[in-house]
């Protein structure tokens, strides 16, 4: 897979690592980006196509599909994050909503496109996970279920889309500085390089990244139990 002359839809596009994506894949010469929005008018990258998302939308899904039927690269990185533990009041509520964008935004749009990846030479599915795919933390604990979920829903669709030559890449990383965690105090990789490692590893041919050095850490300990700490996001 080469970005150069391949057509890229991302969601989530108008800011943090969306318009990351956006500008890397034009600069790595993606003769169309996509920029998918739930208001595309925040889109305002010169070079991209704005799109109406809102990727828990099954109409705006089909829609979106219908008009990027050229596409050959989806990047499924619309996602929110709501704090709090299990033991919180609505903490099902909160689960729910983020099930919502996190997982089943994720499914509608992956099923919706995948018939036009494989139309289109096979392509690639890019889906944004987390460290929290692999661990579980209270102050995100509805998140990490969500992110958990995502990783299966993606490790499923790798196997799926496999027959059309799809190559299904999961990005897995942790603090990264944008919106999304800027009320953790904490070291954070910059969207700038985590992005340039995941589109080196699509470009590679990779299933999996890990793109910082905290993701590469929870990773290696998974067969040691790192799970059953929160040490390693505690610091
Ligand atoms: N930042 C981190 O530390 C980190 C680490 C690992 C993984 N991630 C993941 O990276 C992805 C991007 O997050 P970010 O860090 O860039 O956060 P962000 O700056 O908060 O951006 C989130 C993006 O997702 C969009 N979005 C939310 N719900 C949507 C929906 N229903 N339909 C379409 N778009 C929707 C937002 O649109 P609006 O502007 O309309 O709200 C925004 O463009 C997420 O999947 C997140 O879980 C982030």
């Amino acid at each position: 897979m080469k970005l150069e002359s391949s057509v890229v839809l991302v969601t989530g596009a108008n800011r943090g690592l969306g318009l990351e994506f956006s500008k890397q894949a034009l600069a790595r010469g993606a003769a169309k980006v996509y920029a998918a929005a739930r208001n595309p008018a925040l889109v305002t990258l010169p070079g991209v196509v704005p799109v109406l998302l809102d990727v828990t939308k099954p109409e705006q899904v089909a829609e979106a599909a219908r008009l990027c039927g050229d596409i050959n690269v989806l990047i499924n990185n619309a996602g929110i994050g709501r704090f709090g533990g299990f033991l919180t009041d609505d903490a099902d509520g909160l689960l729910r909503e983020q099930l919502e964008t996190n997982l089943f935004g994720m499914l509608s749009t992956s099923r919706a496109f995948a018939g036009i990846l494989g139309n289109n030479g096979g392509g690639a599915l890019v889906n944004i996970l987390s460290i929290v795919s692999w661990i579980n933390t209270p102050s995100i604990a509805a998140y990490s279920v969500s992110k958990a979920a995502a990783w299966s829903l993606t490790n499923g669709l790798r196997h799926e889309l496999r027959a059309q030559g799809t190559q299904v890449l999961g990005f897995h990383g942790g603090f990264i500085d944008t919106d999304l965690v800027r009320d953790f105090d904490v070291p954070k990789a910059s969207p700038e390089d985590v992005v340039r490692s995941t589109l080196d590893a699509l470009e590679a041919g990779e299933e999996e990244v890990a793109v910082d050095e905290l993701s590469r850490q929870v990773k290696q300990g998974l067969s040691h139990g790192v799970y059953l700490t929160t040490d390693i996001v505690a610091g």
